[in-house]
């Protein structure tokens, strides 16, 4: 058998070329979950009553499935930057809700919520350090009283060349037009109608090919119409037993899908379109409303 590295076949792709296809290393940014617990409840799987007696042992399940992930992420060649955790707040272990990094600009996020919008200082003040480090370059913030929160609400597609955006729940339809000019590409925002599936990342996943993994319930007739007509064979419906496992929201690194849940059935059709399941056991943010991708915010390359 050849050794690593040793040219297999008369086919194996000249250096110029693979160096060409090779992917760039994603920039990640976590939290650690320090101080992660479920508190209050400010969507529906959000059961404080529930965690309580289980706190201490649902406290190391989280940290142990924390550094799975970033293990995971490592593992898969990513850089992993991390944000440091705040006493008081919970769910600054979600930090795909700080902001959306789209082409080195950074869009600050704006909560809905009062439980969480002291996150809003600690996200600006590490994208201030990430600016002087000159890993991004401008930060935008949104208009007084417009909602958005980050990434949870923001897929970008450099697929399509487009943005999609979620609203209702959590971001306000209004911060397309924000989202739009940051972006400096169009958005398409659609409307989350099921509470359980809160912010579009719950909901919709992007593949490194562009394919769509989605949760169709969770979209409105028309926002779902939309999906169709742009992605078309590219729109993936994505099984219900892993829809409410939250397997939607997940992280796609090459080949690779980095996520909570994986079915045999959802397992079965990643591997049919060339992709591998990564599964980190992360029950215990389930219990929060997140999974893999909340955990994670994409900085870019
Ligand atoms: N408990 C958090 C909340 O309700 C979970 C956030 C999950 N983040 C996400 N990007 N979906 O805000």
């Amino acid at each position: 058998l050849p050794g690593a590295g040793a040219p297999r076949s008369a086919a194996a792709p000249q250096p110029a070329a693979a160096a060409a296809a090779a992917p760039q290393r994603p920039r990640l940014l976590m939290s650690a979950p320090e101080h992660f617990e479920v508190s209050y409840a400010i969507n529906p799987w959000m059961q404080p009553d529930l965690w309580r007696p289980d706190d201490a042992t649902l406290r190391r399940h989280a940290r142990a499935g924390w550094d799975a992930l970033r293990a995971t992420y490592e593992g898969l060649g990513a850089a992993v930057e991390t944000m440091s955790p705040a006493a008081g707040l919970p769910d600054m272990v979600f930090t795909a809700n700080a902001a959306v990094v789209i082409d080195r600009q950074v869009l600050l996020a704006r909560f809905r919520h009062p439980e969480r919008q002291g996150e809003e200082a600690h996200g600006r003040a590490l994208f201030e350090q990430l600016r002087a480090r000159r890993l991004v370059d401008r930060l935008h913030v949104l208009p007084e009283g417009v909602c958005f929160e980050g990434n949870g609400d923001a897929v970008v597609d450099n697929t399509r060349g487009i943005c999609w955006m979620g609203y209702g729940p959590r971001s306000d339809r209004r911060a397309s037009e924000t989202l739009q000019e940051v972006a400096r590409r169009p958005v398409l925002a659609l409307e989350l109608v099921d509470p359980r599936f809160y912010h579009l990342d719950t909901c919709l996943s992007l593949l490194s090919g562009g394919e769509l993994l989605a949760v169709k319930r969770a979209f409105s007739p028309q926002g779902w119409q939309q999906l169709q007509d742009i992605a078309g064979t590219q729109l993936v419906e994505m099984p219900e037993e892993d829809a409410l496992q939250l397997a939607a929201n997940a992280v796609c690194i090459g080949r690779d899908l980095v996520m909570g849940h994986c079915s045999a059935t959802l397992r079965q059709l990643l591997q049919e379109r060339g992709y591998r399941a990564q599964v980190v056991p992360l029950d215990a943010f389930r219990r929060s409303g997140g999974s893999a991708r909340c955990l994670t915010l994409e900085l870019g390359t």
